[in-house]
């Protein structure tokens, strides 16, 4: 066995037993609420941009985009655009490593990899900093609501080009919208690739943690997924992620397409 191997097997046996840790379960999710209460989320940046994220998460997404290598990230829910950033980053690193595999010098203008994002209100100051960003010629936006049939079928048509399709869904957190963009996305995504519900943790806290939203406890991503998923099996909550991030905002919402 190599070093290596045997390091990951030893990680995977403290994973697992981190996973049955009940105190630390009570710690994780107590820092959860408390942290949520200052917008902690908020706190950090990806090359620039503001990202709405756990770190845990954008770590999470590090290693998803490595291990799938997916040409295409979909992303609903734009923001700052510091996520769009991250994947377009991540895509750019890809393509920098295909073209020294290959011996080539890489062309930007032909990179072939992509984010697109839709949001349904794309604030002046963001686009402006998001098209001026060195990421910007391989992120493309699209301003609407996501469950929109006329932005569902221009996302469904920029897809048709490409091979390896990763989807995230971080827009209005309803159970309803959740759900609806599941059904006009989530089959977008490539056999072996991931469909990324975020802010499935709503479910697991408190009622009045969301008082001035439209979501909460018993409607959010997490109910969406769990109605999405009776219908179709194709695709598997991924646990392994829960179970090494403890703190992510997507627990049972890394759902991984098998079929
Ligand atoms: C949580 S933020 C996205 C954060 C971003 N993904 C990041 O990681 O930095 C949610 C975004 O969803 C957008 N949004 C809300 N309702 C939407 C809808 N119906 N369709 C598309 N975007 C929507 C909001 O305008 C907001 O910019």
């Amino acid at each position: 066995m190599s070093e290596y191997s045997k390091f990951k097997s030893d990680r995977a046996v403290y994973i697992n037993r981190q996973k049955e840790d009940q105190e630390l379960a009570k710690t994780t999710r107590d820092f959860f609420s408390l942290s949520f209460a200052y917008n902690y989320s908020y706190n950090f940046e990806f090359l620039g941009r503001p990202i709405i994220q756990y770190p845990q998460d954008v770590v999470a997404m590090q290693e998803l985009i490595w291990e799938v290598k997916p040409d295409l990230i979909i992303e609903t829910g734009i923001a700052h655009g510091g996520s769009l950033i991250m994947n377009a980053s991540m895509l750019a690193l890809l393509d920098m490593c295909d073209a020294a595999k290959l011996g080539v010098t890489l062309n930007p203008r032909e990179s072939q990899r992509m984010v697109l994002g839709i949001d349904i209100d794309i604030r002046t100051h963001n686009r402006l900093a998001i098209e001026a960003h060195p990421m910007a010629s391989r992120i493309q936006m699209i301003q609407g609501s996501s469950i929109a049939p006329e932005i569902i079928a221009q996302v469904t048509k920029i897809a048709d080009d490409y091979k390896c399709i990763m989807v995230c869904l971080d827009s209005n957190h309803t159970h309803e919208h959740v759900l609806a963009e599941l059904h006009a996305y989530a089959h977008l995504t490539s056999i072996g690739s991931y469909c990324v519900v975020f802010d499935t943790v709503v479910e697991e806290m408190h009622d009045d943690m969301f008082s001035n939203r439209p979501w909460g406890p018993g409607n959010n991503p997490m109910t969406a997924v769990r109605e999405y998923l009776k219908d179709f099996p194709k695709f598997e909550i991924d646990k392994t992620i829960q179970h090494k991030l403890l703190i992510t905002v997507a627990p049972d919402g890394y759902l991984k397409r098998v079929a």
